[in-house]
């Protein structure tokens, strides 16, 4: 079996590791990982599982059809995808018409995150709780909306309605500010919106209390199967200061000891993903895929920030590395239209993963510094490094090449071990410049 994976970063070299070995420690002989277009650190970890296992390939040009082209090239038997864009794009919709198996949701499915205002009305339509919300291309709708919450002394968050890759949410504890950030993004007084159509629209919605979590569900359109809770890190410096960031580092899984019981977990399943499921059925619009729900929980009740129609960075590595699962047939019973077959996505080991981020990240990341160090961090017993910004430099080092340039990994009983091996990890890694918090999965480690 041969399985095409397509993206560049940690999460695709986390899935790549833990198809390829099943549900053991060692890669199998049965099964291919390729990534497109992966990189240098990735390819290098491949080359050590043996011949035939893992390797990177590029990626043609063209967008949906490049996929497609490198998928009969490859003649794949399996399609991952790991970013957001192609699914938004219809990647799965064209591989489908190519009769190549593809794991991932058709476009019309892939609103719930190509689009926010869309992905609110399939909540308020399935009775799934998140903040009450206003969607509108206008500026007077919008203000309306927020002087309520300017009387009620209440914060607002003001959100472009489609891909932003991470910039499109302002979070407005003061909601008069908020006036602004809407004006902005509508592009009011100028030639076009900030974001161009990915803002024509904005959705504006009560700022919301409490802590975040990240349940993934993987799903089959009717039913799904949760992986354990996970928490990401957003801000670049401790104590959630600095700027946001695409995740700075994460743990999981989560259980009562961290404030999500099964019980929360079953509830997040009942009452939000298999109604949404059921609302997208009903649109025509089957979710097939892994569906991640961006959380809001305060006083033990979840509340539905955002849905991503994939694999969440650096959730996805920390769950993966917790897990000896064979997650092969349950994607591919996913990608064929069947049910899913019983996988069991929890376990009780615990995992992190800590982010060395490069020099000016994430403004102005700057490129080139060269990275050593990785051979002795994966010395460290149950220490996995993931490869996300990385390249070759002309003289053959690994060095430099994004903003988040490692996902550093750590697997244990508890989350004290997770997180121990993790650090040591880290601290065997060289990066002249390099960002990391000293701080993932503080709120976790003594429990
Ligand atoms: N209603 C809300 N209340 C409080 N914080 C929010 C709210 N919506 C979003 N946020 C914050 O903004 C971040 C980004 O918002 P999200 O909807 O996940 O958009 P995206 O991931 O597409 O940028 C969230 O992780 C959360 O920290
Ligand atoms: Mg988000």
């Amino acid at each position: 079996m041969r399985v095409l994976i397509v993206g560049s970063g940690g999460r695709e070299h986390a899935l790549a590791w833990r198809l390829a070995r099943g549900a053991g420690t060692a890669p199998l002989s049965d099964r291919e990982m390729v990534v497109a277009p992966g990189n240098a650190g990735m390819a290098r970890d491949f080359a050590r599982w043996g011949p035939g296992r893992a390797r990177c390939a590029p990626l043609p040009r063209g967008g949906v059809d490049g996929v497609v082209a490198l998928a009969r090239a490859e003649r794949a038997d399996l399609v991952i995808v790991g970013p957001e864009q192609p699914l938004v794009d219809g990647v799965v919709d064209a591989l489908a018409a190519a009769d190549i198996l593809c794991f991932g949701p058709s476009a019309a499915a892939a609103r719930l995150e190509g689009s926010k205002a869309f992905m609110k009305d399939v909540c308020a339509r399935a009775g799934v709780r998140g903040a009450a919300f206003v969607a509108t291309s206008r500026v007077d709708e919008a203000r309306r909306f927020i002087d309520e919450r300017v009387r009620a002394g209440l914060g607002v968050v003001v959100k472009a309605d489609g891909l932003c890759a991470g910039k499109g949410v302002v979070v407005c504890p003061h909601a008069p500010d908020a006036v602004a950030v809407v004006e902005d993004m509508l592009g009011v007084g100028r030639a076009a919106p900030r974001f161009g159509d990915a803002s024509r629209t904005v959705v504006v919605e009560d700022l919301l209390p409490g802590v975040e979590l990240s349940v993934f569900a993987l799903c089959d359109g009717h039913d799904a199967a949760l992986f354990g809770a996970a928490r990401d890190h957003k801000r670049l410096h401790d104590e959630d200061r600095g700027p946001n960031t695409g995740g700075m580092g994460a743990v999981g899984p989560l259980d009562q000891r961290h404030g999500v019981p099964a019980s929360m977990l079953a509830e997040v399943k009942e009452r939000v993903v298999l109604p949404v499921l059921a609302e997208l059925r009903a649109r025509g619009a089957p979710f097939r895929g892994l569906l991640f729900a961006g959380l809001m929980v305060d006083g033990g009740v979840p509340q539905v920030l955002e849905f991503n129609v994939r694999f969440g960075d650096p959730e996805t590595e920390a769950l993966l590395l917790a897990l000896d699962v064979d997650l092969l047939p349950a994607l591919v019973a996913v990608a064929r239209g069947e049910r899913l077959p019983p996988v069991a996505l929890q376990s009780a080991d615990k995992a992190a993963v800590v982010v060395l981020a490069a020099a000016g990240y994430p403004d102005d990341p700057q490129q080139g510094a060269i990275i050593e160090g990785l051979e002795q961090a994966e010395q460290v017993q149950g220490a996995q490094v993931f490869c996300a910004g990385v390249a070759e430099d002309p003289a053959g080092h690994l060095a430099v090449a994004g903003g988040r340039v490692l996902v550093v990994g750590g697997r244990g009983a508890s989350f004290d071990d997770a997180l121990d091996r993790a650090y040591r990890a880290v601290d065997r890694i060289r990066i002249a410049g390099a960002q990391v918090r000293r701080d993932i999965g503080r709120s976790v480690r003594a429990r």
